[in-house]
């Protein structure tokens, strides 16, 4: 194969075939291809865009570019959901047991954090003992016996992405819907999935700033994914606010664990039961999302899939004792300030970005690809947009290791919220639905 031509093909608008895409994928993959050469085929893709032939080629090639993963028959549909990323999005975490007690088998591979959105492995990272690296046998014993677990993409998995996605996020060619796709899909495919939904987010904190550029993404991957064999559906949610009360890796995870007991914010659990119940639609054991919500709801209340949380744990050797004790404790950071409302009115801001940037920069996330992280670091106590406030009321606890840092979170915040006299309208926070 003659990669230069396929760049200088691409380059001049012309389409690709599924041949020549899988050849260049297989032959970067077994390093064939240099980077430069690659990242130039990049650009020519970011400029010149794919269609949707090529997109679900160049997905295939890019999930057949490792091991696929495959569970022996069974009546639980394996099934997953990915989410584009946000501020306190912390779903997948009482998700995943909630949809293994609903009857799912879920082997979610999840992704660390990216730009100042939290990623699911790094907040299960902050959980004692708990390993997110599994090989692909372990994977498959647990789920065969636990339902679900949450674990790392393995060395074999896509492992063509790996490659392309580091050097587009070095060269300006994130935000191409197609490479998106198929990033995103192959990923998602190589864990032998029959059911996928897709929460794609939109606004100031998400990777697609408006509804329409989340739309156009979540019906590419409805698409792509549909004709790949997996049933697929998107919900397109709003990133202008955290999601829940608490953002930051520890923190998020006790709220998870409220989730699962009952007694997490409402948009959390609203936002995790819609994800089961279209799950549930999807894979056609319920027949209207009113129904399908409720059985969601039942079986959360049940606290079976809080037990089941513990069962994953210890299945990827976590030590529940050590966590069940700090679980108790609350907050574990040594610096927690609060920041308190300085007029009474409605809170009718809470920006998603600027805490988001604050609590990264408070060492919750990463400013360098070697940062190690502050587990601990993070908000909770996050007034919610609607509330009201008195002077002196709390917007916001602020955690952390180092005072500094920590006062510095909470200064920078105070221009996150506004306080209005009237109460703002009450948003959705599902605006759409996108099926095949
Ligand atoms: N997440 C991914 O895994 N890939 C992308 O291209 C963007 C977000």
């Amino acid at each position: 194969m003659n990669f230069l031509s396929l760049i200088e093909s691409k380059r001049d608008g012309r389409a690709l075939t599924a041949d020549e895409l899988r050849q260049a994928v297989s032959a970067f993959t077994a390093a064939r291809i240099p980077d430069y050469q690659m990242a130039a085929f990049l650009m020519a893709v970011y400029l010149q865009g794919l269609d949707a032939k090529e997109t679900r080629a160049l997905t295939l090639a890019m999930r057949d570019s490792g091991d696929v993963l495959s569970f022996p028959a069974d009546e639980r549909p394996v099934v997953d959901k990915h989410s584009t990323g946000g501020i306190g999005d912390k779903v997948s975490l009482p998700l995943v047991p909630l949809l293994a007690c609903l009857g799912f088998r879920v082997p979610m591979i999840a992704g660390r954090g990216l730009g100042i959105t939290g990623g699911t492995l790094d907040k299960l990272d902050s959980i004692p003992g708990f390993k997110t690296a599994l090989p692909p046998e372990q994977i498959r014993e647990i789920i065969q016996t636990v339902g679900c677990l949450i674990s790392g993409q393995t060395a074999r998995m896509a492992p063509a992405d790996r490659g392309m996605y580091a050097l587009r996020d070095v060269t300006g060619t994130v935000p191409s819907i197609p490479l998106i796709v198929a990033s995103i899909l192959s990923k998602k495919l190589a864990e032998g999935l029959q059911a996928l939904v897709l929460d794609v987010k939109f606004g100031v904190a998400a990777f697609m700033p408006t509804k329409e550029r989340a739309r156009e993404l979540a019906r590419a991957m409805v698409a792509i994914g549909t004709e790949c064999g997996v049933q697929a559906r998107a919900l397109l949610t709003a990133m202008d606010t955290p999601l829940g009360r608490a953002a930051g890796n520890w923190l998020e995870v006790v709220e998870a664990v409220h989730c699962l007991e009952g007694h997490g914010p409402a948009d959390l659990e609203g936002l995790v039961l819609a994800c089961a119940a279209h799950l549930l639609l999807q894979t056609g054991r319920e027949r209207s999302l009113e129904t399908a919500l409720e059985r969601a709801r039942q079986c959360l209340v049940s606290r079976r899939p809080r037990q089941k949380w513990d069962e994953m744990l210890e299945a990827q050797g976590a030590d529940l004792e050590r966590f069940n004790q700090r679980l108790a404790q609350g907050h574990t950071a040594p610096v927690v300030l609060g920041l308190r409302a300085w007029k009474p009115g409605f809170i009718s801001r809470c920006d998603a970005r600027i805490l988001g940037e604050a609590i990264r920069d408070m060492g919750a996330g990463r400013i360098t690809k070697e940062a190690t992280l502050d587990y601990e670091a993070g908000v909770d106590g996050l007034a919610k947009i609607g509330e009201r406030v008195e002077p002196g009321s709390l917007l916001a606890r602020f955690h952390g290791t180092d005072p500094a840092r920590v006062e510095q979170a909470r200064e920078r915040s105070k221009a996150a919220f506004a306080i209005a006299e009237e109460k703002p309208d009450k948003r959705e926070l599902i605006a759409e639905v996108v099926s095949p």
